[in-house]
């Protein structure tokens, strides 16, 4: 019994985002308060055999083809090298992917490669310790570093970094950041800040746009339109100076890809998102932990789909920002 999620728009989901957990090691300033959050009680949490349940249903049952793993910070979930290895086994063309800030990738990336996980995205917003400290308040930056240089000795690339910038604090930083990606063959994505953060302190005004990110770069650098389609992919990639690397920007805000969107979510308490930025969840956990069957949990999986909206609405009058923050549903 094949399925597919689709919405009313004609959007099929594919790409299923599991976040692992609501934790997460560092405290960058733009995503939560120094003091961290009220993290999901344990209980809520689903077990590392609820979690593949639920990846392979929606493998076998609805379509999933590709699997990222995220947070809160995913390589913190103590079963995450065994849940890789278990999803792995529901197909050997399964894209396996995690998004990360590295730390302590250096101990794991090894033993991620190993049980099948395909590749790594990793958050870095600085290439400057004293920035990195400012922005995550944590004295962390050569861990990045060190978890970065591990992955690529493991082969999880194309490794890409998706860095934020922030007015005042390292927005005089897009080229530095690019020259060192380039060096290191990493694929740098400058994302826009979305309105998601735990303090609702976002504002239009403090946002640095893609407009203002293709400025600076070209001060220093050609970038040309990439050749390859962009499919659902939210960034859309330049080449640099002709072929020494690639950029990326995700501008979700001031050029919203909403219309392509090919993912669904599921937070680490068992919640289907059908959107980033969805005011409602669909509750898989109740299901799962009363004797639901795999098919009663899909047919669950593809109602929830049902009621995506055609966009994130941030332009609207009438916009509010999702209850979870963004460190809760994992980007
Ligand atoms: P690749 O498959 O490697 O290209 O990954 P990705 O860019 O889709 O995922 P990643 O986790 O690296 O996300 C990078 C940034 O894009 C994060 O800030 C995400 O929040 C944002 N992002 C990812 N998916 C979506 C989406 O569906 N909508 C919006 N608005 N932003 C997204
Ligand atoms: N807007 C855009 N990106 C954000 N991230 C965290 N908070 C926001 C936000 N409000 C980024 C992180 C990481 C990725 C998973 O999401 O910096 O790169
Ligand atoms: Fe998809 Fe929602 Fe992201 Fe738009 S904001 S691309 S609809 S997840």
């Amino acid at each position: 019994s094949h399925r597919v999620l689709a919405d009313r728009f004609g959007r099929v989901a594919t790409d299923l985002r599991v976040s692992l957990t609501d934790r997460c090691n560092l405290r960058c300033n733009y995503c939560m308060p120094a003091e961290g959050l009220d993290w999901l009680p344990g209980d809520d949490v689903l077990t590392d055999d609820e979690v593949v349940r639920l990846i392979r249903i929606g493998v076998e049952h609805l379509g999933i083809a590709e699997i990222r793993f995220t947070g809160g910070e995913p390589l913190i979930r103590r079963g995450f090298v065994d849940i890789v290895r278990r999803s792995r086994e529901l197909g050997p063309g399964l894209g396996l992917s995690v998004t990360t800030n590295a730390l302590g990738l250096a101990k794991t990336a090894h033993a991620l490669a190993e049980a099948g996980l395909d590749r790594v995205n990793v958050s870095l917003d600085t290439v400057r310790p004293d920035t990195f400290r400012e922005i995550t308040r944590r004295d962390r930056f050569a861990d990045v570093v060190a978890g970065l240089s591990a992955a690529q000795e493991a082969g999880l690339g194309p490794i890409k970094v998706n860095a934020v910038l922030l007015r005042g604090t390292n927005d005089d930083q897009a080229g530095e950041l690019l020259a060192w990606c380039l060096e290191r063959g990493y694929e740098l994505r400058f994302i826009e800040q979305m309105p998601l953060d735990a303090q609702h302190g976002w504002n239009r005004e403090a946002m640095i746009t893609a407009d203002e990110i293709f400025a600076m770069l070209e001060r220093d650098y050609t970038l040309t339109p990439a050749s390859e389609p962009r499919g659902s992919a939210p960034a859309e990639l330049f080449t640099v100076d002709g072929g020494r690397g690639t950029v990326g920007v995700i501008a979700s805000v001031t050029r919203p890809f909403c219309g392509d969107c090919d993912r669904v979510r599921l937070t680490a308490d068992g919640q289907v998102r059908n959107c980033l930025f969805a005011r409602s969840e669909s509750d898989l956990r109740t299901a799962l932990r009363g004797g639901g069957s795999d098919e009663e949990i899909a047919d669950r999986w593809v109602v929830a789909m049902a009621g995506k909206a055609a966009g994130h609405g941030i332009d609207d009058e009438t916009f509010l920002q999702p209850d979870r923050p963004m460190s809760a549903i994992g980007g």
